[in-house]
């Protein structure tokens, strides 16, 4: 099954059958490291039902923009249900036009974040660019996926192995890595045996950012 046809059919589903018990913890590391202050533009990437907006509602309040991306409409249409994003937008993270998201959060993102999302897009490097070309200069950014677990918790491989063929990502992908090689004062946390990773850090500003 393509990723797309499996998150069309998962939406309905996707808050129970996603393993939220075990996968907001990392969510909730991300969003206590980000750190995010009222009236900031945030921009969540691979939104999905919209399972973060809740707590980055509550951080940014009611001034704040909130822009959700993700490249399924069935999911989406659970996330605008929540009644929490600015705006929703229906398009490939890796395509994305990065003018557009700019605009409609009315300037470059204070924040970003992308919780499981990035190691299901087979070209998450691409999509990857996408967010340093919307990030302000100092923006703070936010990855959390998944590996296999480490340590004494390597029993739990076969499980963390299926759980990701299940939703479509790719295990391997390590898409924190962008975070550890673009960004400065990167904190790192894990969970779950080392199956969960976070990475936040500060967006490097350079020649023409
Ligand atoms: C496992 S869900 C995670 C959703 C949400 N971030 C969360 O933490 O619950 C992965 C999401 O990534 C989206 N996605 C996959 N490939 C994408 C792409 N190339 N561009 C945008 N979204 C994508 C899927 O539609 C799905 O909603």
């Amino acid at each position: 099954m393509g990723r797309a046809d499996r998150y069309r059919w998962v939406a309905p589903v996707y808050d129970l059958v996603s393993g939220e018990p075990v996968y907001r913890r990392g969510r909730r590391l991300a969003l206590g490291m980000l750190g995010l202050r009222p009236g900031e533009r945030v921009l969540d990437v691979g939104c999905g039902t919209g399972l973060n907006h809740e707590g980055v509602r509550t951080a940014i309040g009611a001034g704040g923009r909130l822009v959700g991306l993700d490249s399924s409409p069935q999911m989406l249409a659970r996330a605008r249900a929540r009644g929490l994003a600015t705006e929703l937008v229906q398009a490939d993270a890796a395509a994305v036009d990065p003018v557009e998201l700019v605009a409609l959060a009315g300037g470059r993102f204070d924040a970003v974040l992308a919780t499981y999302s990035l190691s299901l897009m087979p070209h998450w490097p691409a999509a990857w660019e996408r967010v340093l070309a919307v990030a302000a200069p100092g923006a703070r950014l936010a990855v959390v996926d998944m590996q296999r677990p480490v340590g004494r918790s390597v029993a739990l491989d076969r499980l963390a192995r299926a759980a990701c063929a299940l939703g479509g990502a790719d295990i391997e992908a390590h898409p924190w890595t962008a975070v550890e090689r673009d960004c400065d004062r990167v904190r790192s946390a894990s969970a779950v045996g080392g199956h969960i990773q976070v990475r936040v850090g500060v967006r490097r500003s350079g020649p023409g950012s």
